[in-house]
């Protein structure tokens, strides 16, 4: 039996959630800059989006760039900008015919106007389709969509459209760049490290995290069946004791 076989196509995450972590790492070890490794990472993107939809994952959000990640040197910033660009470009037909609708969530008025463009056209040529929802994380901090969260939701309070009495959990969500998406119940994280690196801190509060030695330009189809396949051998339990998950 193939690893697609051993996915339970009953019991799939909803929302997969991936950190690309590795890229420097796998150039590097190649010899080559860093950007190398940016520029083939674009292969693994492609497989994930695609075995994702395949197996009927309703949202797949990727972490492209972090608010953090404006700090690394200029001629990364830019490369990775037009690489973006770039690859958007060609890739729109493809997610067309796949009927994916491409979303982002992060600070994208911080992106230059060129990647703003591409992904407004993107975003707008794919708007209708219905198979999967792919979102990029682009100037994205957990932290950065809390704080906007709370900055939207102050000010409707300070208009009167919402009473500070009847902020819940639920209704908060509604300002997060998140809203209308269910939370990951699987976060995916490439090169080893163990850590959240400020991704989407209120979204993974109950998601099952898989962590992968695996460089992610090697990242492929058979590494998301792998990790599909021990999100599905966990037991999820919200804070209950096992027993009380035996119906
Ligand atoms: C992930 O790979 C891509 C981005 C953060 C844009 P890295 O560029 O972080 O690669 P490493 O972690 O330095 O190997
Ligand atoms: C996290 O990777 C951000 C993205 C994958 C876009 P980083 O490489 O920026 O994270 P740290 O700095 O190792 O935590
Ligand atoms: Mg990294």
């Amino acid at each position: 039996m193939n690893l697609r076989e051993k996915v339970d196509a009953g019991n799939l995450p909803r929302h997969i959630a991936v950190i690309m972590d590795g890229n420097g790492r796998w150039a590097k070890q190649k010899g080559g800059l860093r950007i190398f490794g940016h520029q083939s990472a674009i292969t693994a993107v492609r497989e994930t989006v695609e075995a994702a939809a395949e197996l009927g994952v309703e949202y797949l959000t990727l972490y492209a760039f972090s608010t953090e990640n404006w700090s690394r040197p200029a001629l990364e910033v830019s490369a990775l900008m037009q690489l973006l660009v770039s690859t958007i470009r060609k890739e729109t037909a493809t997610l067309n015919k796949n009927n994916i609708r491409l979303q982002t969530i992060g600070d994208t008025n911080s992106l230059p106007a060129s990647c703003q463009k591409e992904l407004r056209e993107a975003i707008e040529i794919t708007k209708d389709n219905t198979r999967m929802t792919l979102v990029l994380a682009l100037s994205y901090s957990g932290r950065w969509d809390i704080t906007q969260a709370a900055q939207r939701l102050a000010m409707d309070v300070a208009k009167g459209v919402v009473a500070a009495s009847d902020v819940t959990e639920k209704s908060f969500e509604q300002y997060l760049s998140t809203a209308g998406m269910p939370d990951p119940e699987l976060l995916v994280r490439t090169s080893g490290e163990q850590r959240i690196s400020n991704f989407l801190l209120w979204q993974l509060a109950y998601t099952e995290f898989y962590i992968t030695d695996l460089l992610w330009p090697d990242f492929r189809k058979e590494h998301l069946y792998e990790a599909i396949i021990s999100f599905q051998q966990r037991e999820r339990r919200f804070g209950k004791t096992s027993e009380q998950l035996i119906k």
